[in-house]
């Protein structure tokens, strides 16, 4: 399967964000120094960033290290503003916001003319279509995913967080001008956990997506070095 899209605007080796879910700074700093230069991009979300992990971002950043800050924002305008400035000054190089409207209005005007990017999450993705009606919602999650890509690409938003397997139909949906970040990357041969809607990274690459989210295949495997080489290999050859 040939790449739905060719970004050559991304340098290959930054597709590739590891997320640093742990409990401390300091298990975060032991594996960075493990990982070294195989990885340009982090991920920091609410274990790390609510133990420390917003001061780590700075270091990082400042380090030469891109920056994903995942703490999926949601508040009044004024509020989700004042907290994406404060993101910006740290130098991360993405943010989540939940995709209503005014917190994505919010957001991008708050990070225009810093190198901050807004990501939108458009529903989680341990919902289904029960638990939006039990939440309220008439749409179905197919539905309401759909508005609210159209909403985010409207609104000026830079990206969306997805499901790999959303990623080829949300490409449709909005063009090549928003960066695809999807979770759920399982390498061949490795174990799944909790995540039900996987692909290996290659798949995802040829689906659509920009960015891939590795937590676990990169964290816990016996060599994480290795492991993070090898999926830069695959996207590479994904992408060759
Ligand atoms: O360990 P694993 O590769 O499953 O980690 C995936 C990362 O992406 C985790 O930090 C998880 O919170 C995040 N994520 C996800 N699914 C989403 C949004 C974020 O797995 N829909």
């Amino acid at each position: 399967m040939q790449p739905a899209k060719i970004a050559p605007r991304i340098a290959p080796r930054d597709r590739l964000i590891v997320a640093l879910d742990v409990p401390s700074v300091a298990a975060a700093e032991a594996m960075i120094d493990r990982l070294g230069d195989s990885v340009t991009f982090y991920k920091i979300g609410y274990q790390l960033g609510y133990a420390g992990g917003l001061v780590l971002a700075k270091q990082l950043a400042g380090s030469g290290k891109k920056v994903f800050v995942d703490l999926k924002l949601h508040d009044i305008g004024n509020t989700v503003a004042r907290g994406v400035e404060s993101v910006a000054s740290l130098g991360a190089t993405f943010l989540t916001v939940h995709a209503y409207p005014q917190t994505m209005k919010a957001a991008v005007e708050a990070r225009a003319g810093s190198g901050l990017k807004i990501l939108a999450v458009t529903v989680l993705t341990s919902y289904d279509d029960s638990d939006l009606h039990a939440a309220g919602y008439r749409l179905n999650v197919s539905d309401l995913v759909e508005a609210r890509a159209r909403q985010a690409q409207a609104l000026g938003v830079d990206g969306l967080v997805s499901s790999p397997e959303e990623a080829a139909a949300l490409r449709k949906i909005v063009g090549d001008q928003m960066n695809l970040v999807t979770p759920g990357i399982r390498p061949a041969g490795s174990a799944t956990g909790d995540q039900k809607r996987i692909m290996t990274p290659a798949r995802a690459i040829a689906a659509g997506a920009d960015y891939l989210v590795v937590g676990r295949p990169v964290m816990e495997a016996a060599d994480p070095k290795a492991a993070a080489e090898a999926i830069h290999t695959e996207i590479a050859q994904a992408l060759a």
